[in-house]
């Protein structure tokens, strides 16, 4: 808390010296508890100058997924308001279930910098190298049934799509349900749990995987990172936060049953209706040309004997 309070003060002088003794009586602290708890601050990564007569000067923000920097200024009412962080974890669903198991409230976000067994849909595994990408977790009690849940992903999916174009300037589209792809390569994941018994939803788990400043090197073939794409580093804290209140307020749009607006925005950011596609479900595989999203989030694929079939999950590849 004293180390926010620090923060603040220095953030809110608009990059100019703070005196020791402004900090001292801001914290309520001596002169050298100050300098103790600055020393402590550049040890995580800030990059405070101190200088004998002018005071303190904060240079640089460490880019670290630290829960005072992402809720530093973010917009939401709920989404993020408790940040829980890790260096390294195994995988941040995996906590998060089990947080959420325990009763942790809706809206805390689990984040990490890297994940040792980070698992994507299927039973895939998602490559999360340290520092490179930004992986969370977002723990949801929707008052709504199991069923719907699906709902969530393209709400998601859009959240996902519309803070790389924010942030970056790229063009990066959906491929449904929930991959989100920069020049046909992928770039984000989205992997969605939850635990119900019977029509009682408990709570969801939206997780989701971006790719942001990790080296190509680092991923899959089919894979990309935004650094990769635009030829620089952007930071993972602002995209985190724009994250956030992107599906924050997409989250409400589904709650408030507004879903027809996710549904539409999910159109305008894919570029895959109209394409021919291979459709990957777990007991057959097959082929047509995706034509909707149905009101439900289901996919509307004509295959080649006109028939019309509602897809609810599997893998899609576009053969174009
Ligand atoms: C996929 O496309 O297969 C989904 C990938 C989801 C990856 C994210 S990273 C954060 C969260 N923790 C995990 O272990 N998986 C999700």
């Amino acid at each position: 808390m004293i180390d926010e309070e620090i923060l603040l003060v220095l953030k809110s002088s608009n990059d100019g010296y703070v005196s020791g003794e402004e900090l001292s009586k801001t914290a309520g602290l001596s002169r050298a508890a100050i300098w103790k708890r600055v020393e402590s601050l550049r040890n995580e990564g800030y990059d405070i100058e101190a200088s004998p007569h002018l005071g303190y000067r904060l240079l640089g923000v460490p880019d670290s997924l630290i829960p005072s920097e992402i809720k530093w200024s973010l917009k939401t009412r709920t989404l993020g308001r408790e940040v829980i962080s890790y260096k390294k974890i195994d995988s941040t669903n995996t906590a998060a279930y089990d947080m959420a198991k325990k009763g942790i409230k809706e809206g805390v976000v689990v984040v990490a910098d890297e994940q040792t067994k980070g698992r994507g849909r299927l039973g895939r595994t998602w490559a999360s190298p340290a520092r490179g990408g930004v992986y969370l977790s977002c723990i949801l009690r929707p008052a709504m049934s199991p069923g719907e849940v699906p709902k969530l992903t393209l709400a998601a999916s859009i959240s996902v799509a519309k803070t790389i174009r924010e942030v970056s300037g790229l063009t990066a589209v959906i491929k449904w349900p929930n991959d989100v792809l920069i020049n046909s390569k992928k770039v984000s994941g989205i992997l969605l749990e939850m635990k119900a018994e019977q029509d009682r939803l408990d709570f969801v788990i939206i997780g989701i995987g971006i790719n942001v400043n990790t080296p190509l090197k680092l991923l899959p073939k089919i894979g990309t990172s935004i650094a990769g794409e635009l030829g620089e580093e952007i930071s993972r804290i602002k995209l985190t936060q724009v994250l956030l209140e992107n599906l924050e307020a997409n989250y409400r749009l589904v709650t408030n049953g507004d879903f027809s607006k996710v549904i539409d925005e999910w159109k305008d950011l894919t570029d895959m209706l109209g394409s021919r596609i291979r459709i990957t479900l777990p007991n057959r595989e097959f082929e047509g040309q995706a034509i909707d999203v149905d009101s439900d989030g289901t996919l509307l694929v004509r295959l080649d004997n006109g028939f019309i079939e509602k897809i609810f999950s599997g893998d899609v590849r576009l053969l174009r």
